[in-house]
């Protein structure tokens, strides 16, 4: 059954422009000034999209679903991260695969892969996170890259002698990345000052989720992705540095830029909207708010926004890692270093970055997609059949009402977690209706999909 979509508005990274589109067999086939439904199939799917505009399906280039993680489990499965994910109108998920120093990178991405396969309702792979580098582990990287399509590797600076890589291997894994033209992913934050500085916070009697950030202020992050970058210029990989937080990383990254470092950066969006206050409301309330690199000063936002409005922030994900307010961040309320990181938005990303960047006039339509969606597709190997709406894209499609607005909360979300972090926040604009690969998952907020419709995406490296 095909399905034509008509009257509606198609933006996307770098066009603006009225047309009808017909999907058939997963594709995008056709895009006209005018497509006549008598001359389609009698059992075609119609949307009249008049006052509706046509978005490419976002792409979370950063989530977290199965993750094991200071000594508990991020609370999503495929399911509720899909229908989630789904309802903000994204179509495709990166996941982080996280082993510990003692697993095989091969069985790691066999759980992974194992638990999303039965229960996606979205389109996904995964950055292939790398803790410990030695013959094994380089000879199964291998076969991830070229046997399953994962064309992106991710590595820790931070989380001491949990996910932290040594220099020997960081640089070992970095030559091996351009050797396949892998491109890295990385957290960056130096993982042996914040060592120092929770232990000092700690003996000092400062408990509190409000210490978080001053445990590991912007310093701290620049110098990551300095000493990343420094990597790089060694090794020739291509890098893209995860979640930054601030003014200071995103200079780094920027010099490291004019040095010629291949080097990309993503804003999450907790950063951009979000600002430390947050993390310190009274009665432990602020755990809610603690991730890592930490919600910042809120000067910090406007120098996002205007990095991304200049181009020197490609991507917008939302490095979702769910943690229940009862029965996890609160296995902190004696120490802020025991609350699980993590502040979810897999649902919120769009609204949130429509209704803040957009709305606010801080960013414009293209931006919005080419953020939210383009540029991941392209940075990690899946444009054009992901990333745009074009013949022979895939037909992973949002069609967005901009006319909506509502309210964000718990009450409303799919995601498993006990909070919305965004709970009561006013948002304009929603997906009213969400296709991937041709068939509609979700409507108006609501999943209407099939469980286990999700596809892997096998990717083939480009950064050579
Ligand atoms: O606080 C965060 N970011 N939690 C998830 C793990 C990570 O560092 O991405
Ligand atoms: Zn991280
Ligand atoms: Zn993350």
């Amino acid at each position: 059954m095909g399905v034509l979509i008509k009257g509606g508005r198609i933006v996307t990274a770098t066009d603006d422009y009225c047309a009808d589109i017909y999907c058939e067999n997963e594709s995008i086939s056709r895009i006209e000034p005018e497509i006549d439904p008598a001359s389609l199939g009698a059992d075609t799917e119609i949307f009249d999209a008049t006052g509706k505009v046509i978005f490419p399906g976002f792409i979370d280039p950063h989530v977290h679903i199965h993750l094991p993680f200071m000594g508990t489990n991020a609370c999503d499965d495929y399911e509720s991260a899909s229908k989630a994910a789904l309802a903000g109108g994204t179509t495709t998920l990166i996941e982080m695969i996280c082993p510990g120093p003692d697993d095989e990178p091969m069985s790691a991405f066999n759980e992974w892969n194992d638990k999303a396969a039965p229960l996606a309702a979205v389109d996904y792979t995964f950055h292939m996170s790398v803790v410990r580098f030695d013959a094994l582990a380089r000879e199964q990287l291998q076969a991830i890259v070229a046997e399953h399509g994962i064309a992106s590797f991710k590595v820790f600076l931070a989380y001491k002698g949990a996910l932290d890589l040594s220099d020997e291997d960081l640089f070992s894994l970095l030559t091996l990345a351009k050797q396949l033209g892998v491109i890295v992913t990385a957290h960056c934050e130096n993982a042996q000052a914040i060592d120092a500085m929770q232990k000092r916070l700690l003996d000092e009697g400062k408990t509190g989720p409000e210490w978080h950030e001053p445990s590991r202020p912007v310093s701290v992050e620049a110098d990551g992705v300095t000493h990343l970058a420094t990597m790089a210029e060694l090794t020739g990989a291509h890098i893209y540095i995860v979640h930054t937080s601030c003014e200071p990383a995103v200079r780094a990254a920027m010099d490291a830029k004019l040095r010629g470092v291949n080097i990309w950066v993503e804003a999450v969006t907790p950063h951009l909207v979000l600002d430390k206050t947050y993390a310190e409301l009274p009665g432990f309330e602020g755990a809610k708010f603690v991730m890592s690199p930490p919600l910042r000063d809120s000067q910090h936002q406007d120098a996002l926004w205007g990095a991304l409005a200049g181009g020197i922030i490609s991507t917008i994900g939302t490095d979702h890692a769910p943690f229940n307010f009862k029965g996890q961040k609160n296995m902190g309320t004696d120490a802020f270093t025991k609350i699980p990181n993590g502040i979810p938005s897999v649902q919120e990303r769009p609204q949130l970055i429509y209704t803040h960047g957009v709305c606010a006039g801080r960013i414009d339509l293209h931006k919005f997609v080419s953020s939210c969606s383009t540029q991941a597709a392209r940075i990690f190997g899946m444009y054009p059949k992901k990333g745009d709406i074009r013949p022979g894209s895939d037909a992973d499609i949002v069609i967005w009402d901009p006319a909506y607005e509502g309210t964000l909360s718990v009450e409303t979300s799919h995601s498993a977690i006990d909070y919305n972090g965004y709970e009561g926040w006013p948002i304009k604009g929603r997906a009213a209706a969400v296709l991937v690969r041709g068939q509609v998952q979700s409507r108006n907020g609501e999943f209407v999909g099939t469980i286990g419709r999700g596809k892997l995406v096998r990717r083939k490296p480009t950064h050579f």
